[in-house]
């Protein structure tokens, strides 16, 4: 006959859930999904990282695509606005010839090109076609360093955060580039 014994239940029913269940919740923080777990504990900032994607509600039932559409998506509008708020410095005081005038010309040059960038990436994207992706926001990223380099961190506190948000962004969508790049693929 078939003896239940309390002990053996414990063993084979109660721990094998307990240990299936509990690995995904440790490996999750933040409530984060496995999937947005596993790329931003690969970025440098993982609470920045789940707090940008997060920022974004596809975020929560995104696989990799949806995922890759959110990342470079948020990069682009945040690129995008950097380059307006420039640009409407710039137009504020267009007859300046001081050197932070020249500083933000140059970030105003750097901006449109990470700004095309970062749109090339979201083509591809919308194409299916994943190889370029990393080349493109690592375009964007350093374009966002040269432009805090020219202000030496001086003149704007404003446009140095944003430029590290873009750096951030960049970094993420870099991670998530990784994930295509399987062979076969
Ligand atoms: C993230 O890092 C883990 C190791 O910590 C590695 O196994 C995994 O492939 C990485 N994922 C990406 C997308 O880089
Ligand atoms: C990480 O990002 C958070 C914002 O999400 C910021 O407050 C914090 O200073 C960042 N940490 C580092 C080490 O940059
Ligand atoms: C840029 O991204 C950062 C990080 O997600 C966010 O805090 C900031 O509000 C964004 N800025 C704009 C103008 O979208
Ligand atoms: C405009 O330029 C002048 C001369 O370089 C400078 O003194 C002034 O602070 C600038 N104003 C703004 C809003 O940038």
């Amino acid at each position: 006959m078939i003896n239940y014994n309390p002990l053996c239940f414990l063993c084979c029913f109660v721990l094998p859930i307990f240990l299936f269940v509990y690995p995904t919740n440790a490996s999750s923080r933040n409530n984060a999904t496995p999937l947005v777990d596993q790329v931003c504990a690969n970025t440098s900032n993982y609470s920045f990282c789940t707090e940008t994607l997060y920022s974004d509600p596809h975020t929560r039932d995104a696989d990799r695509f949806g995922l890759a559409a959110v990342a470079f998506h948020l990069a682009y509008l945040n690129a995008t606005a950097t380059k307006d708020y420039i640009d409407n410095l710039l137009k504020k005081n267009s007859t300046s010839k001081s050197q932070y005038h020249k500083d933000l010309q140059k970030c105003a040059s750097d901006y449109k090109k990470a700004v095309s960038a970062i749109g090339a990436a979201c083509d591809d994207l919308n194409s299916e076609s994943y190889y370029d992706l990393a080349d493109y926001v690592g375009v964007a990223s350093h374009r966002a360093d040269d432009c805090q380099h020219a202000l030496k961190g001086k003149h704007d506190s404003l446009l140095n955060s944003m430029n590290n948000d873009l750096k951030g962004l960049c970094e993420i969508c870099v991670v998530i580039s990784k994930l295509f790049n399987t062979i076969g693929f």
